[in-house]
């Protein structure tokens, strides 16, 4: 495993090392392989949490870390990617994460690029996110022991999002019930690419489930031609206390990438208590997910 382009091209037993890696890193009982190799972040769009997570990780790590600015880069003018990752590896970088509008960017540049340079995708418009998913399921682990045979419930706008995706090729692999919730205009398209099960009511969709992953309505990737506005989703969709205590499992867990809209798919109330706090541990549990993919690609890129 050199490189983390999405959930598909990594086996069961390399997403169960990474997960056993960041439990390590999260006790403190493992050092960093890979000191004083040095990362660059090339976020084109914008983040919080997996840009100032994968920061943190290389600075626990001891690594150099090359905030790279894309909007000041030579990019601006007319510099290829392919180009400029081959001069950052000349430069000395050893790894890339990057975030891009793009779908399928990352995989493509990395098949042009002809330096044994490592690349994380930090997301690529509607297509992945692998590292969300691997903090997701480290977190989902950590609070209920298995996903095997559980219910798990994704609501929001699936269409478009890389996270949903991500998390449904990982959680198929490991046996989890997946459940998918959103208006028909937010769900995918064709209905037979995953093996999952689709609602549009959400009462039945979170009957019962142990996981309940909320998603953001993703309203700069919509043509909004058409689309209701937030005040109709927030009143078929929205989570709250109420609806997760009538409908979901005793012990549910609420999770969300983020960034959350207070209010719409999310109440308020829901995130500043006890079950919202998940999202926010699942925020940090990212830092240690992210110190063992970068510990790992780097250290299998060496050997
Ligand atoms: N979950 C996630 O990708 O958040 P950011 O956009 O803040 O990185």
């Amino acid at each position: 495993m050199k490189h983390l382009i999405d959930i598909q091209s990594i086996s069961k037993e390399e997403i169960l090392n990474i997960i056993n890696l960041a439990k390590e890193f999260k006790q403190g009982t493992k050092d960093s392989d890979v000191q004083k190799k040095t990362l660059s972040l090339m976020f084109y769009e914008n983040s919080t949490r997996t840009r100032c997570s994968f920061e943190i990780a290389a600075q626990k790590l001891n690594m150099n870390i090359i905030n790279f600015d894309a909007p000041h880069s030579s990019l601006s003018k007319g510099e290829s990617l392919k180009d400029t990752i081959e001069n950052l590896y000349f430069l000395g970088v050893n790894a890339v994460v990057i975030r891009h509008c793009l779908s399928g960017i990352i995989n493509n540049v990395m098949k042009q690029v002809k330096y044994p340079i490592c690349f994380v995708n930090g997301g690529d418009g509607t297509h992945a996110h692998p590292s969300q998913a691997l903090l997701d399921f480290y977190t989902m682990l950590e609070k209920i022991g298995s996903v095997e045979s559980k219910k798990i419930t994704i609501v929001g706008d699936v269409s478009h999002s890389r996270v949903a995706k991500s998390n449904i090729s990982l959680l198929s692999k490991f046996g989890a019930d997946i459940h998918l919730c959103a208006p028909s205009y937010l769900q995918f398209e064709n209905h037979n690419a995953f093996n999952v099960t689709y609602h549009n009511d959400v009462k039945t969709a979170i009957e019962g489930a142990n996981v309940v992953m909320v998603l953001r309505v993703q309203n700069e990737r919509h043509d909004k031609e058409g689309y209701p506005d937030s005040s109709e989703y927030k009143r078929l969709y929205e989570i709250d206390t109420e609806l997760l205590k009538q409908y979901a499992a005793k012990d549910v867990i609420l999770m969300h990438p983020g960034p959350a809209n207070r209010n719409i798919e999310v109440s308020s109330e829901l995130l500043d208590n006890q079950v919202g706090k998940t999202i926010l541990e699942q925020a940090q549990n990212g830092v240690f997910v992210r110190m063992a993919i970068l510990n790992t690609i780097l250290k299998e890129s060496e050997g």
